[in-house]
């Protein structure tokens, strides 16, 4: 696997690789890799013949007072991994290669309504900085296919929204979160958690797949329900950000008629802030 710095270094090596007729997958990543990012890069090398990964912790995606400066980053173990999953080259670009006019002037790309609210409430700015890269990314590779992690829910749908109303020819594939054998959902931000904390963290997705059985059972009174396990989660030290029940398609509030469900929470646990979610089609057996 190689790893290349620049966009010119990138576009040459992907040129080559379809000159040789093969097609081209994409992985974007922020680095700080676990089995998760293992399971997406796998995912990607089963469909193509040939898998870009990236690490770039964009820098356009975080809030200020956010975790910017003591993201992880871990390039050596991470070229590891990737190598493990199947990856043929990584593009680890810096911050100038990526904004190399800064980033006060750079285009931006905006996805509304689906960016709104969620975690979109919470981090304002945010998926408009996720949906920047992603765009110059995939401008960059131009790739057949890209995968990402279900995990963020509301980023997949921004991602998916964006290459639709762009008109970007890119296959956007979601892969199932990976997850603990206690349930939580790997992701780089646990490596935040101190031991008392990482104990606890579980009752996220303990409080999901409650609730998705609930509905399952036939409670349609969501506030209800969403009230009580609000109560739950704080009780055990889940500072709430947001719970709740939205239609798995446009993440408008659920109503109860809808049958495509997916149920997303975002909690702090110290500084440290987890999400998690759980889509639950009503029309599919358990
Ligand atoms: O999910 C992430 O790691 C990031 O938001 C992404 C998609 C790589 C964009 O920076």
């Amino acid at each position: 696997m190689n790893t290349v710095k620049t966009v010119l270094e990138l576009r040459a090596a992907v040129a080559r690789a379809r000159g040789e007729g093969k097609r081209i997958g994409f992985v974007p990543t922020m680095g700080n890799l676990h089995s998760g990012h293992a399971a997406l890069v796998a995912k990607a090398a089963q469909r193509v013949d040939f898998v870009v990964a990236s690490i770039f912790v964009n820098p356009l995606q975080f809030g200020a007072g956010e975790d910017l400066d003591k993201y992880p980053r871990t390039l050596a173990a991470d070229q590891e991994k990737l190598l493990e999953a199947g990856c043929h080259l990584l593009f680890a670009p810096t911050v100038e290669e990526m904004y190399p006019d800064g980033m006060a002037g750079q285009t931006r790309v905006s996805v509304p309504q689906l960016s709104e609210g969620l975690c979109g409430a919470s981090r304002p700015g945010h998926f408009e900085g996720v949906a920047t890269v992603v765009s110059k990314l995939f401008n960059m590779v131009q790739p057949d296919l890209a995968v990402f992690g279900q995990k963020d829910y509301q980023q997949l749908a921004v991602i998916r929204a964006l290459v639709h109303d762009l008109n970007m020819p890119i296959q956007i594939i979601g892969e199932p979160t990976v997850r603990a054998a206690d349930g939580l959902a790997l992701s780089s931000r646990n490596g935040y958690l101190n031991e008392e904390q990482r104990a606890i963290a579980p009752a996220l997705y303990r409080s999901l797949s409650q609730i998705a059985a609930a509905i399952r059972d036939g409670e349609r009174d969501y506030p209800k329900l969403l009230a009580e396990h609000q109560l739950q989660l704080e009780a055990v030290g889940l500072r709430h950000d947001y719970l709740e029940i939205r239609n798995a398609r446009n993440l408008r509030p659920a109503t109860a008629d809808d049958r495509d469900l997916v149920i997303l929470v975002a909690a702090f646990l110290g500084a440290t802030r987890l999400i998690d979610n759980l889509h639950l089609n009503l029309d599919t057996p358990a």
